[in-house]
């Protein structure tokens, strides 16, 4: 008989209380309790993967498994299943701990009934319904405020190619020299809509899981080199030298080329658009520690204290009085790439005096083409 049909896997190594227990669930009110028992976690794990249940009884002393790790393995196998935790008087603390790690109660056997253990089932279950009606609303939110925040990002550089054609096309820019500026204008901000839109598929793809680097063995000599070579022009446009420091022995590292390419402009791009011109820029690489270190120090505005913790965080730029662009995403997308191949990434800095970006690559890699 299956009443509501309510599924309870109960897992239980001590075959008494595990009999006392599924006795309880037979005489609650209307009998809305269909019962499995496991002995082992392992057992309780392939009755979870199978699917169907509605609530797990969840021992956490079992012969396999014993405390937070238990309850640890069970909510991974089964992320949307509410756990009551059955505990011993002398294990009240161990059980109030794994409430604070996701179980939706605990019960101490021996205090329980069969009135106590159906209203907790029922409790768990709500308490977990509402937990994920939560989450689904911070989802929404997050999803509406990053398509607003991707609006306001693409609107600038349209209104302005906008606005100047607009003045080109009615006829009020007959100077040459004026037309050609207004031009390189809607080119830059035409390349400003590309990079964003590039950015913006990265964040896609990183959110969606379908973000992949393909490893393959280089050299990261090459690849700073090459950076630093295609900001150039536009640091001597600046007034700012760059210098590399960079060992020619370092050893060759298995990583993908294009990401971590992707990764060096931004710290370079990052590195002279907060310069405050006429000052020198240092790319540092070194092998240390079973790392490759590769570090971007620039002498320019700095970081403010409290802009530190939010610095790798999506669309987050500090407050800056001067409004140099860009939408936030260079270094929240940088620190995907690097931690996707194991590495770190962090920043020190000082107001008026400069910033340091650092990061990390192992150098010890092998095997593996692909990792999300
Ligand atoms: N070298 C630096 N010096 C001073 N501030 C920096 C430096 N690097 C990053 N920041 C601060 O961190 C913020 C986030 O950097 P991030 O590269 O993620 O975004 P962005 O450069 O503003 O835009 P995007 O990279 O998407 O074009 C910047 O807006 C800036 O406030
Ligand atoms: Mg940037």
């Amino acid at each position: 008989m299956k009443g509501e049909g309510i599924k309870v896997l109960l897992v239980e190594d001590n075959h008494g209380d595990a009999r006392l227990i599924k006795e309880m669930l037979a005489e609650a009110r209307g009998n809305p309790f269909d019962t499995e028992c496991a002995d082992l976690l392992a057992t309780g794990l392939e009755h979870l993967a199978h699917g169907g249940i509605d609530v797990v009884l969840l021992d956490l002393g079992l012969p396999d498994s014993r405390g937070l790790d238990t309850l640890v393995k069970v909510r991974a196998q089964a992320l949307g299943v509410p756990i009551v935790v059955l505990t011993g008087l002398d294990d009240e603390a161990l059980a109030v701990e794994a409430v604070k790690e996701g179980a939706q109660d605990y019960l101490v056997k021996g205090q329980v009934d069969s009135n106590l253990l159906g209203r907790s089932i029922r409790y768990a279950i709500e308490r977990k319904r509402a937990e994920e009606a939560l989450r689904q609303l911070d989802r929404d939110r997050m999803k509406s405020e990053f398509i607003s925040n991707i609006s306001h990002e693409l609107r600038s550089p349209l209104h302005a190619i906008r606005g100047f054609t607009k003045l080109m096309l009615e006829g009020k820019v007959p100077q040459p020299e004026t037309q050609k500026e207004f031009l390189s204008i809607i080119d830059g901000q035409s390349q400003r809509l590309g990079t964003l839109i590039d950015s913006l598929l990265d964040v896609s793809r990183l959110e969606s899981g379908r973000f992949s680097i393909q490893k393959q063995p280089l050299s990261i000599g090459d690849i700073i080199h090459k950076a630093v070579e295609s900001f150039c022009r536009l640091a001597s446009d600046k007034g700012i030298v760059i210098s590399e420091d960079i060992p020619a022995t370092l050893p060759e590292i298995e990583a993908d080329g294009e990401r971590v390419s992707q990764v060096m402009v931004n710290l370079l791009s990052n590195a002279i658009k907060f310069s405050n011109g006429g000052r020198s820029l240092i790319v540092k690489g070194e092998a240390k520690d079973g790392e490759l270190l590769v570090q971007v120090t620039d002498h320019g505005i700095g970081i403010p204290k409290e802009a530190m913790p939010h610095l790798f965080e999506r669309f987050y730029r500090a407050e800056d009085l001067m409004a140099r662009g860009g939408a936030g995403l260079g270094l929240y997308i940088s620190k995907q790439i690097i931690e996707a191949h194991g590495g770190c990434i962090w920043a020190e800095s000082k107001v008026g005096k400069g910033t340091t970006v650092s990061f990390t690559l192992p150098l010890d890699q092998v095997g593996g083409d692909s990792h999300e």
